[in-house]
């Protein structure tokens, strides 16, 4: 096995290489063994400086996450750090990849920083719950000052290499051989003569007095009901207000709280969760997928045109088809709107909308779907609809495209059953078409082939989506839970909540939207649909007086309902069709249902997903209040599943015993 880590010399330069694939992270024993290299390095007279570099794909990733949530084996991240910055010779950081959490520490406690023009650094910690706690937030206002410090640490994105030249976060780019770069700059140090500088020996002084309060109070709103985010200014405000070893201090400890907090092991189980849910049980992860260099999408509605901009931003040719040159140029526009946008917004240069744009190959006629490797089916939901258009599908495409329908709600082995080739048909469910959702449910028919699987969640994730792969049944997991979730929502109307109230409570607990403005976002048309046949967007008020009809029509006497018991009806009849959906094989994890509800409903992720929040709940306390709501609330719409009843019983939870 390779060495994890090794020196070499050149000339007056020790090259201190890091190698621990796949991402370099500071594991117990990469730390263990860069102390103990280094401590060599410094010690061997011939060098004079270090250059720190890592082999692989990427410079240090960050922390171990697996090592999270244990006992910490010393050296921890922050005494490497320490030993890093207090070396006496110069330690020169030569970055590729990205530096991001410990690992971007740890080029903070280098005395130079260098990095590849393709290198990305930042900051990812707040994802995880937690904060930079190997005094990244002490170092980095020092370095760039406390709002740039702020913005890279709540926000989270990391920055390329040009930004953080900009910010003064990394002192050159080195173009061409990094390696060779950083040696060449450190023989320069070593004919200057210059001691180490250390990043912990600069002061900060606030350019704006009331810099935090109005950070915290831009913060407020978005980042309600999280921790890590607010702990991340406090830690900051410490590097401004403290010395470095006092701030260091105060860092360590608001460090210690995020990670013993149920958000941060929340939000390690998504990080997780997002990286196995790629590996689907009985799908060996060497199946052979098709190439798929073109696309077609028939029907361009909302859906159809979403789909059609995955494609040109994955720089994959797609033809978009409809048989009415309205609805094409309808379609078209939307798709020309969302790219002049992301123009103006600064997300694309020209050239490269121009490039998207030139992805896009309008038709209205059927003739560009014979040489497409994958065609989407976008039209609207109706089987015998679909069940033409795959007719037509079958009778133009050649053999081996991969045939995709957008539906949920319909049965997908029947539209299968409408071509000679249902091996090659499969579902591909967008939940909205707005770009930030993530999620893609890739359903699996009856006779679905393996490869075309593998395929279709190849293609999403070149789209930079998050696939699940489920078994084609009506609703698959998303839309089929929402729908139990909406019901209740709409019972507690009846009963005496209101539309804005369940909103509101929703909102509290963490999703952007409640399930009535999701759906109306959506073009669900559920509250009073006989009052308003067209589903027009009601104002508050006049949700609040349908919802005071069905009352009075079904003779309800309305009552007080708290956000909380809101939130239980809501929230356990979701966990219960998940439950039903995992003993159906539909899902075939837990995890799987997490991530389409973090990804494509809204589930705020640092509660981990309705499934993992569903074990911090309890299943036992859970499965009480659905015998409950059984008794006093409904008996046909409350049977606990089996599943959750067994799990219940036993004392354990989704994710095993708690
Ligand atoms: N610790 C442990 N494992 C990690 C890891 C980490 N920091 N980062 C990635 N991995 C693992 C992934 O789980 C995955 O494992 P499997 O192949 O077994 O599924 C593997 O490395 C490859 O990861 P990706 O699939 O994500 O690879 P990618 O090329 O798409 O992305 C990446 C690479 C951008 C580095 C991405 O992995 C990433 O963002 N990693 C997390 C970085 C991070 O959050 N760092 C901060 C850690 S917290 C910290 O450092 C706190 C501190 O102050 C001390």
């Amino acid at each position: 096995m390779p060495e994890i880590v090794t020196v070499t010399q050149q000339g007056r330069v020790g090259i201190v290489a890091l190698n621990n694939p796949p991402v370099n992270a500071l594991s117990h024993a990469l730390r263990s063994e860069l102390c103990a290299r280094l401590a060599d390095a410094l010690a061997a007279p011939e060098l004079e400086a270090l250059v720190l570099c890592c082999e692989g794909r990427t410079f240090v990733a960050g922390a171990d996450i697996r090592e999270f949530g244990k006992e910490p084996q010393p050296p921890d991240v922050p005494e490497v750090v320490e030993f890093v910055e207090r070396a006496t010779k110069p330690v020169i950081a030569a970055i590729h990849g990205t530096a991001l959490g410990g690992g971007l520490e740890l080029a903070l406690a280098c005395h130079v920083r260098l990095a590849a023009a393709t290198a990305k650094l930042g900051f990812p910690e707040v994802s995880l719950g937690i904060l930079p706690g190997a005094g990244g937030t002490q170092r980095l206002p020092r370095l760039i000052g406390a709002r740039a410090a702020l913005e890279l640490i709540i926000g989270g994105a990391p920055v390329n290499a040009a930004r953080a030249r900009e910010l003064g976060l990394i002192d050159a780019i080195i173009e061409g051989d990094l390696k060779a770069g950083a040696v060449a700059f450190a023989e320069r140090l070593i004919d200057q003569g210059r001691p180490p500088t250390r990043v912990s020996a600069r002061t900060v002084t606030l350019e704006e007095p009331t810099l935090f309060e109005e950070f915290v109070a831009g913060i407020t709103e978005r980042c309600r009901g999280q921790l890590a985010p607010f702990h991340c200014v406090r830690a900051v405000r410490a590097a401004v207000e403290l010395p470095f070893a006092e701030g260091l201090k105060v860092e360590r400890e608001l460090f210690a709280e995020l990670m013993r907090s149920p958000q941060a092991k929340a939000l390690r189980h998504a990080f997780f969760a997002e990286r196995e849910v790629a590996k689907v049980p009985g799908l060996p992860l060497d199946t052979p997928a098709r190439p798929v260099k073109s696309a077609a999408v028939v029907g361009v509605g909302s859906i159809g045109s979403a789909v059609a901009i995955c494609f040109a931003d994955a720089h994959i040719p797609v033809s978009l088809i409809d048989t009415s040159r309205d609805d094409l140029e309808r379609g078209l526009a939307v798709v020309r709107r969302h790219y002049a946008n992301a123009l103006e917004t600064g997300q694309l240069d020209a050239p490269e909308m121009e490039a998207r744009l030139g992805c896009l190959r309008p038709a209205l006629d059927d003739d560009e779907l014979e040489t497409a490797d994958l065609v989407v089916e976008a039209v609207f939901e109706d089987l015998e609809l679909k069940r033409d258009v795959f007719g037509r599908l079958d009778a133009i495409c050649k053999p081996g495209a991969i045939l995709a329908t957008t539906t949920t709600s319909l049965d997908i082995d029947a539209i299968a059953g409408g071509t000679r080739r249902p091996e090659d048909v499969l579902g591909i469910h967008f939940p909205s078409p707005t770009p930030a959702v993530r999620l893609v449910e890739i359903a699996r028919a009856r006779r679905t082939a393996p490869d075309v699987c593998a395929s279709a969640l190849a293609v999403a994730r070149s789209f930079r989506k998050v696939a699940v792969s489920v078994v084609a049944r009506p609703g698959f997991i998303g839309s089929r839970m929402r729908s139990r979730q909406l019901r209740e929502a709409l019972c507690l109307l009846e009963e005496g909540a209101l539309p804005a109230q369940v909103d509101r409570a929703f909102y509290e607990f963490g999703f952007p939207l409640g399930p009535f403005a999701a759906a109306a976002r959506d073009g669900l048309d559920v509250i009073g649909s006989d009052a308003n046949p067209n589903g027009e967007r009601l104002s508050e008020r006049e949700q609040a007086e349908l919802a005071l009809e069905a009352s009075k029509a079904r003779g309800v006497v309305r009552r007080t309902i708290g956000d909380e018991a809101i939130l239980e009806r809501c929230l356990f009849a979701l966990i219960n069709e998940g439950a039903r959906i995992l003993e159906e094989g539909v899902a075939a994890r837990p995890l799987d249902i997490d991530m389409v509800w973090i990804h494509g409903y809204g589930f705020p992720a640092h509660r981990g997903g309705p499934m993992f929040y569903a074990d911090e709940v309890g299943l036992s306390r859970i499965h009480t209040a659905i015998l409950d709501f059984q008794e006093r609330v409904e008996p046909t719409s409350w049977v606990p599943s089996p599943l959750l009843e067994r799990l219940a019983k036993s004392g354990s939870g989704f994710y095993g015993a708690p």
